[in-house]
């Protein structure tokens, strides 16, 4: 999949690149499983592996082979890899590995339509190198996008293999994290701009991110860190997990069914705790960020007596400057870098909080893109504006239900480009397998 030099310099030629970068990431990811382990089905409300294998290369094909003049090979794999599943109800999916196709008939599956659609693509980018035509370019995005996301959320799900059914990666090591006391930030009265204006030629964004609007947020005090395993313990052990009036009902009710009584990270090791990394288990890293649902977090904030910030709460923190300017990143304008955060595949867990001083707000909060994802207690909504893709119209709008949180930032395994302000992330309220983490806020 090589490109001439005029071709990387144009918009499609940057695309293909990006394409082409992107399927190295997801194939990284699938080379972790053990060749045994590929119809195992690590997380119960999600499709077996196998599914992901081809779901990335169906859901591009699906999406690119009209307007890119292609026909249909195998109707049927089209289908059947679609599209994923989040069931809300607390139904699971009850398939069996036999009902599957083999690995090697998805393999030729992914191989032929990945041929076709190189082909395709480097032609309708040498006849229109801005891609304009059919709006190629936006399509080229999403499936791009798509592909990192799920290069992500994959890796939730390849978490909770065990670990004789993974292939362990080489960790670099973490940087050295200054000693960090927990402190609130006051951040006065100020307007934030959520969103991305909608015009002709504009930078790319999901339906959800569109339009543009600006909300004033009154002045609250948010802690300068996050919640930490060391923090979170204090709340088992003062029984936060027995404790009715911490919890909604919804969360009561969830805790109760699945007897969940921990961080789904954390493994009981007779009387204490070790962790579950991505490849291994250690002994619980006490100021690693603590990885909860959204349930937890929420039940934790009304313990200590505060609450989870909005999302424009998070905004302001992050992008808003005492002097009444908003930046790109929290720590100004410059591309993201292993500098300013743990994001971008660097690393395949989190490291402790405090680790990335120049990752600071202007404000002086610390960790807030990267380390994981920061729930917000805003349900997902649309903004003013809303319009949803004609070509992905359950993208964002099938998840407007109350059900889902709106989570800002990014975790080890969010791609850089993905980090952009207006980028939101969603998920329900229990599932525990999110690289999400927390801190607290309040007026
Ligand atoms: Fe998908």
């Amino acid at each position: 999949m090589t490109s001439t030099a005029a071709e990387q310099s144009s918009r499609a030629g940057q695309l293909y690149a990006r394409l082409h970068d992107a399927r190295v990431r997801s194939e990284e990811l699938f080379g972790i499983v053990h060749p045994a382990a590929l119809y195992d089905r690590p997380v119960p409300e999600r499709h077996r592996i196998v599914f992901y294998l081809g779901h990335l290369e169906a859901f591009d094909w699906n999406l690119l082979r009209e307007p890119l003049g292609l026909s249909s090979f195998d109707p049927e794999f089209d289908k059947l890899f679609a599209f994923g599943i989040d069931p809300v109800e607390g139904g699971l999916p009850a398939d069996q590995p036999a009902d599957w196709p083999s690995v090697e008939r998805v393999r030729e599956y992914n191989q032929r339509l990945r041929e076709q659609l190189n082909a395709a693509i480097r032609g309708a980018g040498a006849k229109d190198p801005e891609l304009g035509r059919l709006d190629l370019g936006r399509l080229l995005d999403v499936a791009i996008e798509h592909r990192l996301m799920h290069s992500e959320t994959l890796c939730y799900m390849l978490h909770q293999l065990p670990g004789n059914r993974k292939l362990a990666q080489h960790t670099p090591p973490a940087p050295s994290a200054p000693a960090h006391v927990q402190r609130s930030i006051t951040i006065p009265e100020g307007t934030v701009t959520l969103g991305l204006p909608r015009k002709e030629g504009g930078p790319f964004g999901w339906d959800n991110e569109f339009e543009e609007n600006r909300v004033n947020v009154p002045a609250f005090h948010i802690d300068a860190f996050n919640v930490t395993n060391h923090d979170f313990l204090q709340f088992m052990r003062d029984g936060g997990y027995e404790r009715r009036d911490l919890w909604t009902d919804a969360g009561w009710s969830w805790i109760s069914s699945q007897k969940h009584h921990a961080p789904s990270f954390w493994v009981p090791e007779g009387d204490s705790w070790s962790y579950r990394a991505m490849f291994a288990e250690i002994p619980l890293p006490f100021d690693w960020p603590v990885y909860v649902s959204h349930d937890e977090a929420s039940a934790y904030a009304r313990w200590i007596g505060k609450e989870l910030p909005s999302e424009a709460e998070w905004h302001r923190a992050t992008l808003s400057t005492p002097e009444g300017t908003e930046r790109a990143y929290p720590w100004g304008v410059d591309a993201p870098s292993s500098l300013h955060g743990n994001f971008n595949f660097q690393r395949w867990d989190p490291v402790s909080v405090g680790s990335y001083p120049a990752g600071k707000s202007a404000f002086g909060v610390a960790d807030l893109v990267g380390n994981g994802w920061e729930w917000t207690r805003t349900p997902f909504e649309p903004f003013p504006g809303f319009k949803p893709f004609s070509f992905y119209s359950g993208y964002s709008a099938n998840f407007f239900d109350g059900k889902h949180f709106v989570m800002k930032g990014g975790s080890p395994r969010t791609a850089a480009c993905m980090l952009r302000r207006s980028f939101r992330n969603w998920f329900q309220p229990h599932y525990p397998y999110v690289y999400a983490k927390f801190r607290c806020v309040e007026r």
